[in-house]
């Protein structure tokens, strides 16, 4: 793509003139499209002194912390730390229910833990013979956002508070460096492929940054995100391998606060609900529900039940947005 060329040989050059010769910047990953794609636009322009931070909030599903280390160090090379905040944010937790105080506490760690490592890599940064901290913030912001923060300004925009990575580190006084501003998603997925990342990632499903904060409903605890991430990486295995990854917009299992009755063998039990939800949408603002054939949702229903304890039944949204939203919480 001969216009994606284009871009990305301005845009070096901007970032390096931007950054000048010793400056260096910051920016938070989550291993989704955006971040990854604006991070190794960074790695390209100026090398080491980018310098990405995956928080590791606990809340990640099956491996995908190690998962996303090992694709943005060694297969992107990017100067990667990754804090493993998991008992800070549990701890945080602990006892809240309320969807909207569940994203504030999420929201609220985030900042504070992306700020600690902030301030600990910029101190590190600093001293001879690479002079300077840090004094760049990365974002992985779209056109999309901003003519969103530009316009939407009304209530709707507070329906459910999205948190997207990189509150601003106080004291810091870092300067914002957005270099997908003008792209749209799908120019971005063009970039992300000729940077040399992979198929899989760049037509990876949006995952909330919340996690599976809010795909537990109700209380979050250690035995509860062992549920809800063994289910979900059964659900999206077998996606996956029906070939139906790239038709379905976004896909995930949600675990109920219920409990519902069952037999299990020859016994009586009495144990937990798992939802699965599949969407199709192009802008994420109304949204289908995903027609899996009946035998795709029995293989899918079977092996939850199966194989993960604590679970008894498995039932499938099939609610639009509107009036439902994607995520459940
Ligand atoms: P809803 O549930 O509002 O979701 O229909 C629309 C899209 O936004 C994602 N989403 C979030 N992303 N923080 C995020 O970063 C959030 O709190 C959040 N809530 C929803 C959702 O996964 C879907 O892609």
């Amino acid at each position: 793509n001969w216009t994606m060329a284009e871009f990305v040989d301005k845009e070096l050059i901007r970032i390096k003139a931007l950054v000048g010769d010793e400056g260096q910047v910051i920016g938070a990953v989550s291993g989704g499209v955006d971040s990854t794609v604006a991070a190794k636009l960074m790695k390209e322009a100026i090398g080491d002194r980018f310098h990405a931070v995956l928080v590791d909030n606990g809340l990640l599903r099956l491996n995908e912390a190690e998962s996303v280390r090992t694709t943005l160090t060694q297969g992107l090379g990017i100067n990667l730390t990754v804090v493993d905040a998991t008992e800070r944010f549990l701890t945080a937790l602990k006892g809240v229910s309320e969807p909207e105080s569940k994203r504030k506490i999420i929201g609220g760690q985030f900042i504070e833990v992306f700020q600690e490592t902030a301030l600990k890599i910029s101190a590190e940064a600093v001293g001879p013979p690479k002079a300077g901290k840090i004094d760049w913030l990365l974002q992985g912001t779209l056109y999309p956002d901003v003519i969103e923060s530009i316009s939407f300004k009304g209530p709707s925009a507070t329906i459910k508070t999205h948190h997207n990575v990189g509150g601003l580190p106080a004291n810091m006084n870092l300067k914002i460096i957005e270099p997908l501003r003008e792209l749209f998603k799908d120019e971005v997925r063009i970039l992300g492929t000729k940077l040399g990342i992979s198929e899989s990632l760049v037509w990876r499903h949006p995952f909330p940054g919340p996690g599976l904060g809010i795909r537990i409903l109700g209380e979050i605890t250690p035995q509860q995100l062992r549920i809800a991430r063994q289910a979900d990486h059964i659900f999206i295995q077998e996606i996956n391998d029906a070939g139906l990854y790239r038709n379905i917009s976004q896909a995930f299992a949600a675990l109920l606060p219920v409990k519902a009755v069952g037999v299990m063998g020859d016994k009586r039990v009495h144990e937990q609900v798992i939802a699965l939800r599949a969407v199709e949408t192009t802008d994420f603002m109304t949204a289908d529900w995903y027609p899996f054939d009946g035998a795709f949702l029995k293989r899918v229903s079977s092996r939850i039940v199966n194989e993960v304890e604590g679970v008894c039944r498995v039932l499938y949204d099939v609610t639009s947005k509107p009036p439902g939203t994607i995520e459940m919480e």
